[in-house]
């Protein structure tokens, strides 16, 4: 039987870094963008970074001995890769399924920023990115509010968000995703349900919505440990959580992970990949992977920054600052906490048609209490979060990672 891969791509350029942000991103007036300083077009350098992700693609597809495997599903992240040409989304999906074979469902997703529908998201720049293949768009879309989206730092007005929805339902897109944020200092429970009534009027298939997190090493870290305050409490911030959750529903979009809702048949596969374990290239500066290669598998770290990525791969191809090969327990840890983000869970039987054991029962035993506490629905066989479970998922996560840790090999 053939295998089965998802592709992610990383386009780390953005216009602006906006304060909270700490993916692998860099604003177009960054140094690193420009590694001399010099101040680069941003044709330059799509070009030069284009150039070095079809050599990664094609040297990862060789090495992970994934020629001629299936690709399920593909997802051009970032930064913002709506600021890519759509010649080059084409040039790199062409060379992707001459050497994998696309699967006939696939999913092809490219995240977009609102705030760059001049440059990139006019109707005739989507209908390219559709005739390339892209199938499905992401938009950042955050807020609808003017005070929401001055706060978070974003480029974009609540009017650039509509008139890109507008252009991609034009451009022939059935299939696409908002991001909204909630949770910035001051935001009352009314503003957020009305920023989710807002998405759901545009009617897209899907919607993620994340509370805001102070992330280490950004601006808003920064101005948070000089005591500003940027987020609601913690109060605020799960009633927030819980009302959303159940707008959504109301609205036909069903949770099927932590952040992410959508209408029935319309979860993004390739999210799915990552929550089930499939194998996955990341190919770009900064992507991850996820190979099926000795006993446990392999999780493999390309170099984050773009003139340092670039640099690696032409001159070996290569790009990958480090292989981890995971241990049984990495296996285990990361086994319960990818398919507790599922609203499905997962069957007992699942775990041991991987492991070939039972559960250790200090899992059991912890699985038992956190039913007990409310935070886990075990029934028969099948253990998911609980309602509440959600609000808390990472001290869920902790207690099963320190019981495995104490059940030891
Ligand atoms: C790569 S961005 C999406 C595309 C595009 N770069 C944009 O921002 O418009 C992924 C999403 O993660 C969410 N996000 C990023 N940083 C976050 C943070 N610190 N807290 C909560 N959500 C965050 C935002 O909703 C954002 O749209
Ligand atoms: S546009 Fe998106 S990726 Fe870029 S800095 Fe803002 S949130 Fe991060």
């Amino acid at each position: 039987m053939k295998r089965q891969a998802a592709v992610y791509f990383h386009y780390p350029y953005c216009i602006k870094k906006c304060p909270y942000c700490d993916f692998n991103s860099y604003g177009l007036d960054h140094k690193r963008a420009a590694p001399n300083g010099a101040s680069r077009s941003i044709e330059d350098l799509e070009q030069e970074y284009v150039s070095a992700l079809l050599a990664d693609l094609s040297s990862q597809i060789e090495r992970a001995n994934l020629t001629s495997q299936i690709c399920t599903s593909v997802f051009f992240g970032g930064g913002t890769p709506s600021l890519m040409s759509p010649g080059s989304v084409e040039v790199i999906l062409k060379r992707l399924f001459s050497l994998m074979q696309p699967s006939p469902e696939i999913e092809i997703t490219l995240e977009a920023n609102p705030g760059t529908i001049q440059e990139t998201l006019g109707a005739d720049k989507l209908r390219d990115f559709r005739s390339a293949g892209v199938n499905r768009i992401s938009m950042g879309v955050q807020s609808f509010q003017p005070k929401k989206l001055k706060f978070l730092g974003r480029i974009h007005s609540a009017n650039d968000s509509l008139e890109a929805v507008e252009n991609i339902r034009s451009a022939g897109f059935e299939n696409f995703n908002l991001d909204l944020m909630f949770g910035a200092a001051g935001e009352t429970l009314d503003e957020w349900l009305s920023d989710l009534n807002s998405a759901c009027l545009l009617e897209p298939q899907h919607i993620s919505m994340y509370g805001l997190t102070i992330e280490p090493g950004t601006e808003f870290a920064v101005r948070s440990s000089r005591g500003a305050k940027l987020k609601v409490g913690e109060e605020r911030e799960s009633q927030m959580y819980r009302a959303g959750t159940e707008l959504l529903a109301d609205e036909n979009y069903g949770r099927y992970e932590i952040s992410n809702f959508a209408q029935p048949g319309k979860s993004c596969k390739h999210n799915l990949s990552y929550w089930t374990r499939r194998e996955y290239l990341g190919v770009g500066a900064g992507a991850h992977g996820f190979i099926q290669t000795g006993a446990w598998g392999q999780r493999l770290y390309n170099a984050p920054a773009p003139h340092d990525y670039i640099k690696r791969i032409n001159i070996s191809s290569d790009a990958v600052i480090r292989r981890e090969d995971l241990s049984k327990e990495q296996a285990q840890i990361e086994f319960f906490m990818l398919n507790l983000r599922k609203t499905e869970g997962f069957e007992a039987d699942d775990y041991s048609m991987l492991f070939g054991e039972e559960m250790p029962t200090a899992v059991q035993a912890v699985l038992d209490q956190l039913s007990n506490a409310g935070m886990i629905a075990l029934q028969d066989e099948h253990v998911q979060l609980s309602q509440e479970g959600f609000l808390f998922a990472d001290s869920v996560f902790e207690e099963i990672t320190l019981s495995l840790e104490s059940a030891g090999p």
